[in-house]
Parts: C-alpha cells; sequence; structure tokens
C-alpha cells in the first residue's frame, strides 16, 4: 500500500482526496520508485477541472523524483537505490509510485530531488521553447508572459543567457522584482501598463519576433499585435481560460504572423530527446547559470491548498509537494 492523491469527479481542490492505495509489483520495464518531492504544475489544474479530460479515477500529477525502490524485468542501466526524476507522466501525487524506466532519467548529484521537482517540467518546457519552437538568436527582443511563475522564471533567465532582451508581464510589483532579479529586463505590470503599447515604446515600434504566451484567453490577441511582420506567436498554455477560435485570415492582416502551439510531451517522446533535454537542464542549473526558485512547499496531503494558492495567483516560481 502507499498513499496518493485521488481524483474521482473533477472540479475544484476540493476533488482531491487523500487515500491509501494498492501498489503493484513493477511490471516488465517498470521501476517502484519512492518520491521524496513532487512538481506542483499548471497542467494539474486542468486535469482536476477536467480543462483537459483524463480517464476518471486518477492520481493527478506529471512529474517527481525521488529513489528506485524495486526494479522489473528487462530494465537495463537503472538499479535499487538510483536518484531519479522524471516530468510528463501522471500519476505523480504519491509517495510511491511505478512509473516506466525509460522516461525517467538519471540525477545527478548536483541537483536535489527538490530542485529536480521544481524544475523538470517547466525546465524541458522553457529548454523546448527557446531552442526549438522559437529557436531564441542574440539581440532578440521577447515577450514572456506570466514572468514570475514556474515557466516564466526559468524561461526569462534561459533567455537572458542566449542574448535575449527579455521583456515580462506580471501582476504586482513584488512579482516584477522577481522577474527582473531572473533576467526579465522589462517587467510590466498587468493593470497598471498595457503591455502592447509598451512592447511598443521598449522596441521603439520595430516589435517583436516572438511572444510566449501561456496565458491564453485574457491576452492571445494583444499578443498577436506585438509582433513584427512573419513574427512567431507561440501560445503555449491557457491559465486564464482557452482561447477562442481564429480565423487564418487574421494572421496574414496581423503581418503574416506564424502560430503554434506546443506540448512538451510531444518533443521528449523519443528517450535520446528526453536525455538530451534534461541534461540539457541539469548542466544549466547544475552550473548556477539557473536558479530554481522552489517558494512554496506543501505536504502532498496538502495539495489542494496548493492548488488554490496557484489558481489564485499567490505563488510565485516553483510549487513542491513533499512526502
Ligand atoms: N505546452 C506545454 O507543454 C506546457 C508545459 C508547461 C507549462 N505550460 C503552461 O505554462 C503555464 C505556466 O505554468 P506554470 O505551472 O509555470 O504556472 P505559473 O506560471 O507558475 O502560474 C500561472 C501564472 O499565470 C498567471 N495568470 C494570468 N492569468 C491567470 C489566471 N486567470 N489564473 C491563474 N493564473 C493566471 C499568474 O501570473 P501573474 O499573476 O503574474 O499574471 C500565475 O501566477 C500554464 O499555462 C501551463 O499550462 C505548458
Amino acid at each position: 500500500m502507499t498513499r496518493a492523491m485521488k481524483v474521482h469527479r473533477t472540479g475544484g481542490p476540493d476533488v482531491l482526496s487523500w487515500e491509501s492505495i494498492e501498489l503493484e509489483k513493477p511490471g516488465p520495464g517498470q521501476i517502484r520508485l519512492k518520491q521524496a518531492a513532487i512538481g506542483l504544475n499548471f497542467i494539474d489544474v486542468y486535469h482536476r477541472t477536467g480543462l483537459y479530460p483524463v480517464p476518471l479515477p486518477f492520481v493527478p500529477g506529471q512529474e517527481g523524483a525521488g529513489t528506485v525502490e524495486a526494479v522489473g524485468n528487462n530494465v537495463k542501466n537503472i538499479k535499487v537505490g538510483d536518484r531519479v526524476a522524471y516530468a510528463g507522466e501522471l500519476g505523480a501525487y504519491a509517495e510511491t509510485r511505478i512509473i516506466d524506466a525509460d522516461r525517467v532519467v538519471a540525477l545527478p548529484g548536483s541537483i536535489s530531488f527538490e530542485q529536480a521537482a521544481g524544475m523538470m517540467l517547466q525546465g524541458m518546457t522553457a529548454r523546448m521553447l527557446l531552442r526549438e519552437t522559437y529557436p531564441i538568436q542574440p539581440g532578440d527582443t521577447i515577450l514572456v508572459h506570466a514572468a514570475a511563475g514556474g515557466t516564466g522564471l526559468i524561461l526569462c533567465q534561459w533567455a537572458a543567457q542566449l542574448g535575449a532582451t527579455v521583456i515580462g508581464t506580471v501582476s504586482s510589483i513584488a512579482k516584477a522584482k522577481l522577474a527582473r532579479a531572473h533576467g526579465c529586463h522589462h517587467p510590466i505590470i498587468h493593470g497598471e501598463q498595457d503591455f502592447v503599447a509598451e512592447v511598443s515604446r521598449i522596441t521603439a515600434g520595430k516589435r517583436l519576433p516572438v511572444v510566449y504566451d501561456s496565458i491564453g484567453r485574457d491576452t492571445f490577441l494583444r499578443s498577436l499585435d506585438c509582433l513584427r511582420y512573419r513574427g512567431m506567436m507561440v501560445s503555449f498554455g491557457q491559465s486564464s481560460g482557452p482561447v477562442e477560435p481564429l480565423a487564418p485570415m487574421q494572421l496574414a492582416l496581423r503581418g503574416s504572423l506564424y502560430l503554434t502551439r506546443p506540448l512538451l510531451r510531444h518533443h521528449i517522446e523519443k528517450r535520446h530527446d528526453l536525455v538530451a533535454s534534461a541534461n540539457d537542464l541539469f548542466d544549466m542549473v547544475g552550473s548556477k547559470r539557473i536558479h530554481i526558485e522552489i517558494n512554496q512547499t506543501y505536504a502532498l496531503s496538502d495539495a489542494a491548498k496548493a492548488h488554490s494558492a496557484l489558481e489564485d495567483r499567490t505563488t510565485t516560481g516553483s510549487t513542491i509537494l513533499t512526502v
């Protein structure tokens, strides 16, 4: 037996139910992982509310880190006692879980379990966005929404390392300070400043080659207005709600724009891509070029409180759940 958070019906944070569940032996190609820390991500909210449907009942959560407790048949290169981490594998909100061995990566000694749980999904997403979706060129000026969030702080730091000038939106002065301390050169505060006008001012009317928009409904159309001709709109999340359908002609009228909606799991589906992505992230964090801000830590059994904080926009940086 192990203890886990389960969702039997979709809804608010109160549908998260702390229960004892049966734990099977790891099957062929699987391992049993005793988790030390689990990452909280906005996708956990989408799953809990039903915005992204998952067959019920389910154990939510996509990311964690811990120690291998048992290995099934045909598992090569991983042994009992190894420290590993993963992202993008549903079922993380559990003290111990079964997971496919080829979806975990070995954790270097320079990375703690807490750091790993606070960065695997958000950090590999940042890498995907900056290196693969729209490869940043030194000298680019870019816009990052939710710049003080978990993904946002990593995105700002990594983009600045690549030589970009980073403009970011946040919802408070405190968040603006935090974003500025993590590579965001021009924080813009929603409600006090209009980000389209600010982008135009900062770029002297030239506008941007790319916008990374994780907010969705509230920002999508105005994000398009920040792009220069043939710019790239990267819509990668919807924390404010789903984006309304858009006629392709709107992309033409606004300057022959490109629009993409990337998902991390399509970029790390192949084992060698997962390992390359994780190793790049470990390198950036291990060498202290990126700092992972774990600004909220909750017990796993208090995951409902963590969800409420994330949805209420009171969190900054990464949030982890400990067991
Ligand atoms: N496509 C992918 O593969 C992928 C992978 C990872 C993450 N994501 C997306 O990236 C986004 C960020 O994820 P995260 O886990 O790092 O969360 P987060 O950025 O730490 O938290 C969300 C932030 O969004 C902002 N926000 C704006 N409007 C909001 C609203 N109506 N409700 C809640 N928040 C709102 C808030 O920042 P302010 O208060 O400063 O505005 C809030 O702190 C999410 O949309 C997520 O789905 C996508």
